[in-house]
């Protein structure tokens, strides 16, 4: 399988503070990939380096092969590429519903208005939210908020997304609504890094589970082998966490 993404010996310090050490890692076309771990192991660092939001201290991040820092490489066309759906949302509070899944199509793509308004309405309709595309963000809840970050970000037709706890923000019973989307989604073959405490997810959705502990992956693996025989005994207590929770 094709990597999409390639990350060799990333490192990141925030001053004296050794966040991500000597990470490798990589993502295949089509493959969905969760990364569990406790709050400050750095799985946030992790995606943020990966789209630049963050600037690596040390190591390379290949984007088919070319390194996302070099000076010639394409930022532009990249962030077209790799996607980001957050755990606040980041919808602009002052525009519908239907103008947040425009701008992003037309400033960073370049394309005509009418043709992202198409773009825009089919994947509103695909997360079920085409009829609420004149609501300004704050007449609608968290999970539909959620569901219009996801379909802002589809709509720039990436090759990647990334998401970094989508649910967490979210009252319980919408966890559900954005899940749901987020599994057909995989289903359809979109390659997908997913930093998330949703264990059944994680269990029953990823190609592949990465489990971060203090800022480095301490085990990776089919999520077969992650959940039912987990190597490492960090694993094993991390997991027993959620059992018991
Ligand atoms: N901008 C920053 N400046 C200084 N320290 C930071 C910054 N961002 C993150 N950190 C630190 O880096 C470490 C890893 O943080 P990160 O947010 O990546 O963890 P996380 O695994 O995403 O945690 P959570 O599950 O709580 O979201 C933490 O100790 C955090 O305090
Ligand atoms: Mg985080």
């Amino acid at each position: 399988m094709s990597n999409i993404l390639e990350i060799n010996h990333l490192s990141k310090t925030f001053g004296k503070n050794l966040v991500l050490k000597d990470i490798d890692f990589s993502v295949s076309h089509g493959s969905v990939i969760s990364i569990i771990g406790a709050s400050g192991s750095g799985k946030s660092t992790l995606l943020r380096c990966i789209n630049l939001l963050e600037t690596p201290t040390s190591g390379e991040i290949l984007y088919h092969g070319d390194n996302i820092q070099s000076r010639n490489f394409n930022l532009t066309s990249y962030r077209g590429k790799v996607g980001m759906v957050f755990q606040s949302f980041n919808l602009f509070a002052n525009m519908t519903v239907l103008e947040n899944c425009i701008i992003g199509q037309c400033k960073v793509l370049g394309k005509g208005r009418k043709e992202a308004e198409e773009m825009a309405r089919m994947y509103l309709d695909k997360v079920g939210m085409a009829p609420y595309i004149n609501a300004k963000p704050r007449q609608i809840s968290g999970g539909q908020k959620q569901r219009v970050a996801i379909a802002r970000a589809l709509a720039m037709e990436p090759e990647l997304l990334l998401f970094d706890e989508p649910t967490s923000a979210l009252d319980p019973q919408m966890v559900g609504e954005v899940l749901s989307v987020m599994r057909a989604l995989a289903g359809e073959g979109l390659t997908m890094l997913v930093v998330t405490h949703e264990m059944a997810f994680a269990r029953d959705v990823s190609s592949r589970v990465v489990f971060m502990k203090d800022g480095v992956i301490c085990e990776e693996g089919e999520p077969d082998q992650i959940f039912n025989n987990p190597q490492k005994p960090e694993t094993r207590d991390f997991l027993s966490r959620f059992r018991n929770g």
